[in-house]
């Protein structure tokens, strides 16, 4: 009997904490789910446009990361995703000529999957904006016309960069 009650307890908190991180989720883009955990993934390049003025992070999921590690990116392998991490540009507070990320501006996520995204190159393509990370809904055409240029390496322009490769 008291058991039960206990685990009836356990029960209902583990459904309302469900319940919450539901409602905070933002709504997918391109009917593509929201990445969960992106925070944490591990840096493949990082890029400062100096028209825009923008400082931006390119992040991969473990698959990402591994293969730009490894070189195995023409093309990439199923299961990866690349994520963009844009802020408008800073200053350094206390040392004025270095650069640091400002406001933030939006992730976006390009998900490989030759099979299931064949009509788009391969790649699902989807952008959560603002600190609120509102889905863009625009269409994935937007993205795919300014990567066109890129077509030959896989629609993606990132090199990752170098890093110490003796030091694990
Ligand atoms: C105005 C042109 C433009 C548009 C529109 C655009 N991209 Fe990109 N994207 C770029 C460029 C240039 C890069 C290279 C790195 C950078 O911007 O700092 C890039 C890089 C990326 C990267 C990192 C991997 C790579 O290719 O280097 C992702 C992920 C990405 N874009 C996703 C998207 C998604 C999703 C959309 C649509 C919602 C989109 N992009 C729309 C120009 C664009």
């Amino acid at each position: 009997m008291k058991i039960n009650v206990v685990i009836l307890a356990i029960f209902s908190m583990g459904l309302s904490v469900a319940s919450i991180a539901e409602d905070m989720m933002p709504n997918p883009s391109h009917n593509i789910a929201y990445p969960v955990g992106w925070k944490n993934w591990a840096t493949i390049a990082v890029s400062h446009r100096i028209d825009n003025h923008t400082l931006r992070v390119i992040l991969g999921n473990e698959i990402a990361v591994k293969a730009a590690r490894s070189g195995q990116t023409r093309p990439w392998p199923d299961g990866a995703i690349l994520g963009k991490v844009v802020w408008k540009e800073d200053k350094l507070k206390d040392w004025n000529t270095a650069i640091a990320p400002g406001k933030f501006v939006h992730a976006e996520f390009m998900f490989k999957d030759a099979k299931k995204y064949t009509a788009t190159h391969g790649w699902g393509w989807a952008r959560w904006v603002g600190t609120q990370q509102t889905p863009f809904n625009k269409g994935t055409q937007v993205c795919i016309a300014c990567h066109t240029p890129v077509k030959n390496r896989d629609w993606v322009y990132t090199d990752p960069a170098l890093f110490p490769k003796s030091i694990p």
